[in-house]
């Protein structure tokens, strides 16, 4: 084929048939992700379904090596984000019953006691729940903060269509509910540490924040039409502070979003493009203070990111700089050694994407200093300046970014087995799929992506036109884990035998009440000391004990029960040995 003349510049037949083929690709790809995305949910009637409560989404079918038969509030929510935003597109009138049945699993979900705590105590930050809803009660990275947030802002969508459509009876009666305990938890919580979405550090996370924030500008208009107005100005005055405190991840002399405050990591990581995707938003163009996806600063993050993956995998070797490369998560990862996600890699172009949309419907494109070097992978001359879309600089630079963007897609395309099958990651040598099969959250991302390159563009949340307060308040936002709660550590010295493990009950709900079937699994990483951290309420006197399970026996510790008293905030740590 030969090369075609666009503009000023040269493609060559590779970038034309590439478009092709990424459209042939998705367009089978498409159907196929949504069907084995519906049968991951819990009454789909899928054999991968089995014992799942109706309305719950399964991580994965996959039940061993990796276990990820369970629900997290993170993927569900932004699976259910993907859903709900098809329905009320008009795209699928028959996703309405499933959408329900999600809403139906969240309100019982809410209440279940968990080691994060109960419904009024941080128990909405637990991550996990076993798929017939009970809680999860071994050892785990919690809580994580970003799952209420994301569950508000899915509901929201839900419920803004609800009132558009002549029933905000249901929206303010089953909908409403749900979104107030979550935006209070969010509201309350904001300025607490808690494990990131990878689950592997306890920190601040730029996704989390990103998330936060949205869900509190939307949660604050969405109570507004619902006449629900005693929430409104805390909502509107903790997005403020979640606002002030996001712009701190930036990090100007390295010109990226720093995704972590801790862990001993660079920082750069799919985190940052996640947010950007996740928090778009048309109305504010690319608009820095809410890093939209076309800001200066997300694209110069999303080269950075992109530019980490260059060289420590032999699947992108031979690959030459600008041209797309398979990403992971970030390039410290060890999980499975660390490898290419299929939903990172997509979360590149969907970016991408999402900027084409917003550069086409403001008919130019701004170049600044922070993101020149973004540019300059696509033309090294170009100097910073605003270039109308009757521009050469301007066609150049926008069919060079959906280049870039299909080029990514295109890797996925190609390490997509034939059967259209989504697993967790692909191997950094081979490209052969590993971890987990069928993973849900994959399948949504091939659809969020499908539906920004079709230029389908998302509702508005708020984000325009938004001040950043000259300096940062927490006030309010720094609970423990709920409102008066306090995060202890329980360790314990128990030797044991191979299969024997020790667990955790005690005198409140965050303790199970204690039942030894509930009881809470210690984690033996230090063993022969085991350990958990709990949120307890503050100021409450406590009795506990440990059991030995074994076999299908229980042994309890003898008399008398532990006791103690969590103080007033802050955290606690008990150091005892079994007796
Ligand atoms: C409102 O939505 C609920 C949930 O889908 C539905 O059961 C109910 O029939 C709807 N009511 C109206 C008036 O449309
Ligand atoms: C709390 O907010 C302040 C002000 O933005 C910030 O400096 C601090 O790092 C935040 N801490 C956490 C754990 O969010
Ligand atoms: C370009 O910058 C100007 C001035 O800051 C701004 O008004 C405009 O919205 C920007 N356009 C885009 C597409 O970012
Ligand atoms: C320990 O607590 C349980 C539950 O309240 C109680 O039944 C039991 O009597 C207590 N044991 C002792 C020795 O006080």
């Amino acid at each position: 084929m030969r090369p075609f003349f666009l503009a000023t510049v040269w493609f060559g037949a590779t970038a034309w048939a590439q478009s092709a083929a990424v459209s042939s690709f998705l367009a089978t790809e498409s159907p196929i992700a949504k069907a084995n995305l519906l049968a991951n949910i819990g009454g789909s009637g899928s054999t991968k379904t089995t014992g799942v409560k109706t309305g719950v989404v399964i991580a994965s079918p996959s039940q061993s090596s990796p276990d990820y038969f369970y629900t997290w509030t993170r993927d569900s929510s932004l699976v259910f984000k993907a859903i709900i935003d098809q329905y009320t597109r008009g795209e699928d009138s028959s996703l309405r019953t499933v959408i329900d049945q999600y809403l139906t699993s969240q309100i019982f979900q809410q209440q279940v006691s968990n080691p994060s705590g109960s419904v009024s105590s941080g128990g909405l930050g637990e991550p996990k729940f076993n798929v017939d809803l009970s809680a999860f009660t071994g050892a785990w990275g919690r809580p994580q903060r970003d799952g209420p947030a994301l569950r508000a802002t899915a509901l929201i969508s839900y419920g803004n269509w609800l009132i558009a459509n002549s029933n905000s009876s249901f929206a303010l009666s089953t909908v409403w509910p749900v979104v107030k305990l979550d935006l209070d938890y969010v509201a309350a919580n904001w300025n607490s540490t808690g494990f990131d979405l990878w689950e592997e550090i306890s920190s601040s996370s730029f996704f989390t924040t990103a998330v936060q924030h949205r869900s509190l500008r939307e949660g604050a208009a969405f109570a507004t039409k619902l006449a629900q107005t005693s929430v409104v100005s805390g909502y509107t005055t903790q997005a403020a502070n979640v606002l002030c405190f996001l712009q701190s991840y930036w990090n100007p002399s390295a010109g990226y979003i720093t995704a972590n405050t801790g862990g001993g990591r660079s920082g750069k990581d799919a985190n940052t493009a996640l947010a950007s995707i996740h928090t778009f938003d048309p109305a504010a163009g690319c608009d820095a203070a809410t890093f939209q996806p076309c800001s200066d600063k997300a694209l110069s993050s999303l080269k950075v990111y992109v530019d980490a993956f260059r060289t420590i995998w032999s699947i992108n070797s031979g690959v030459a700089s600008p041209n797309a490369v398979a990403t992971g998560r970030y390039p410290e990862d060890s999980y499975y050694n660390g490898n290419p996600w299929y939903l990172t890699t997509l979360a590149v172009a969907e970016q991408l994407y999402d900027s084409l949309i917003v550069w086409s419907a403001q008919g130019s494109l701004n170049v600044t200093s922070t993101s020149l070097p973004f540019f300059q992978q696509f033309l090294p001359t170009v100097s910073v300046g605003t270039y109308a879309s009757t521009t050469a600089t301007f066609t150049t630079l926008t069919a060079a970014t959906q280049n870039w963007a299909d080029a990514f897609v295109a890797i996925v395309q190609k390490y997509t087995p034939a059967n259209g099958g989504l697993s967790e990651q692909y191997d950094k040598n081979t490209g052969v799929p590993l971890s987990a099969v069928d993973l849900t959250w994959s399948y949504a991302a091939l659809l969020t992506t499908t539906a920004s390159r079709n230029g389908v563009v998302p509702d508005s949340w708020g984000a325009q036109e938004l001040t950043v307060p000259s300096s940062c308040s927490t006030s309010g936002g720094g609970g423990s884990g709920g409102s008066g709660t306090v995060a202890v550590t329980f360790n314990v010295v128990a030797t044991t035998v191979l299969g024997e493990n020790i667990y955790l009950t005690g005198s409140v709900s965050a303790l199970q009440n204690w039942s030894p079937d509930s009881a809470m699994l210690l984690s033996a990483s230090n063993y022969p000391t085991w350990s958990i951290t709990v949120n307890l309420p503050a100021n409450t006197a406590i009795q506990y004990k440990y059991i030995r399970k074994f076999n299908g026996a229980v042994t309890w510790e003898s008399d008398p029960n532990n006791s103690f008293t969590t103080p007033a905030s802050g955290s606690y740590t008990l150091s005892d040995t079994w007796r």
